[in-house]
């Protein structure tokens, strides 16, 4: 049975606006937004006061509202909103991943509590209905890995890298100005986005949570130009990727670095804001989803999206991590990473266990090796301080 859709809405910027203007307009949505709720008085806005409230109690506490849309920048102001709304009966439609990374273990518990649904497809990889399609199609036994591109800003930044030989903070002001980037362009390049866009697949693919603080997330604002130059020698790529592999069973394994990417890849051709999301299985082989990952038009279209499955009373129904035992994440894998220093201290920071490839040049070095995931993780947080870049090459053990 459909719902008459009465929303409150918080937040006024691109998404939401387009998003006003489209439910207004739209034929296939009964929905109507009742109230918005915004925080600066200051801004001119494009529709008349009585649109609006400074109030989130407004909407709240309306019994009228019975679907909430959170867009705010905020991840603690959108969890506090988001919580109470749940908790007052009324479902959700939210992009905000950050938010939803951190609390997914509890908001899964309020929505069962207070029966009611949050819906996020908008959370990660914007357009591409990736959520939806883990949650309903794919199979726990059967599926074997995520590997995805997951930010559209540092995808765009690594293409005009490669492609275009661009400088790099000239094509960060590219991704910022196109909307792309996120208010602090350091959750993209440095790879939180990723990292909490993986977190909230790992759950739909898997059944798993894993706390964003236990997730290795390196990013790319470490590149330099002789890291493009020894991907472009051996025919290579590098992309920053997320990926989430189950090794067996029982266990399974996640983390976010840039990746020497090969042309025989399907994510080799995911170029600028695109993202691409490579589903490995048993039975299929893989499986390639791919579309634009960033910008107001993606992101408002699977807001949209949610918002009509909603209509139709659609809910996650967290299949994998209620019927089935949740894989354990471990970070007791070996990865063979590409390691660009500078010197012989910082080298001797990463604890490989095995060099295949050793280079020593006037200006630089570079060693390809094995190193666990458990000790890159305890020094992950000092490499922005070091003159380092590294990269996976895509070999695990
Ligand atoms: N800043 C994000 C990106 C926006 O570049 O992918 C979409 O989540």
């Amino acid at each position: 049975m459909n719902s008459k859709l009465n929303i409150g809405l918080f937040g006024f910027g691109t998404v939401g606006g387009g998003l006003f203007h489209v439910l207004e307009k739209g034929k296939t949505v009964d929905a109507t937004i009742k109230k918005i709720c915004i925080r600066n008085p200051q801004k001119e806005r494009s529709l008349s006061p009585e649109h609006f409230t400074f109030n989130p109690d407004d909407i709240l506490d309306d019994p009228e509202i019975n679907l909430v849309v959170e867009l705010i920048d905020d991840a603690e102001a959108a969890y506090a909103i988001v919580k109470k709304a749940l908790q007052k009966g009324k479902s959700v439609v939210s992009g905000n991943k950050r938010m939803i990374a951190y609390h997914l273990d509890e908001l899964i518990r309020l929505q069962e509590e207070h029966h009611v649904a949050l819906l996020y497809d908008a959370s990660a990889c914007g357009s591409i209905p990736v959520i939806r399609n883990l949650e309903e199609y794919y199979d726990n036994d059967l599926l074997k890995s995520i590997t995805g591109i997951l930010n559209g800003s540092s995808n765009y930044i690594l293409t005009r890298l490669f492609n275009d030989d661009m400088s790099y903070p000239e094509a960060l002001k590219q991704a910022q100005d196109l909307g792309f980037a996120e208010s602090d362009p350091t959750f993209d390049v440095d790879g939180f986005d990723a990292m909490f866009k993986l977190v909230i697949l790992a759950m739909h693919s898997l059944g798993a949570y894993v706390h964003p603080e236990k997730v290795l997330h390196y990013g790319i604002s470490q590149i330099s130009v002789s890291d493009i130059r020894y991907a472009k020698e051996k025919g290579l790529k590098i992309k920053l990727i997320g990926q989430i592999i189950k090794l067996d069973k029982d266990q399974f394994t996640l983390f976010v670095l840039p990746r020497l990417v090969r042309p025989d890849e399907y994510i080799f051709n995911v170029e600028y804001e695109y993202n691409g999301v490579v589903i490995e299985g048993e039975c299929y082989d893989k499986q390639f989803m791919f579309g634009k990952g960033a910008g107001a038009y993606p992101t408002g279209s699977a807001v949209l999206s949610d918002i009509t499955a909603r209509m139709h009373n659609y809910r996650y129904e967290y299949k994998k991590n209620r019927y089935f035992k949740p894989l354990e994440y471990t970070d007791d894998v070996l990865l063979e990473i590409y390691l660009r220093y500078e010197n012989l201290v910082d080298f001797s920071l990463f604890d490989f266990e095995n060099i295949s490839e050793k280079y020593t040049g006037p200006s630089t070095n570079y060693v390809v090796g094995t190193i666990r995931l458990s000790q890159l993780k305890k020094i992950v947080k000092i490499l922005p301080k070091l003159n380092v870049f590294l990269a996976f090459t895509g070999k695990l053990e």
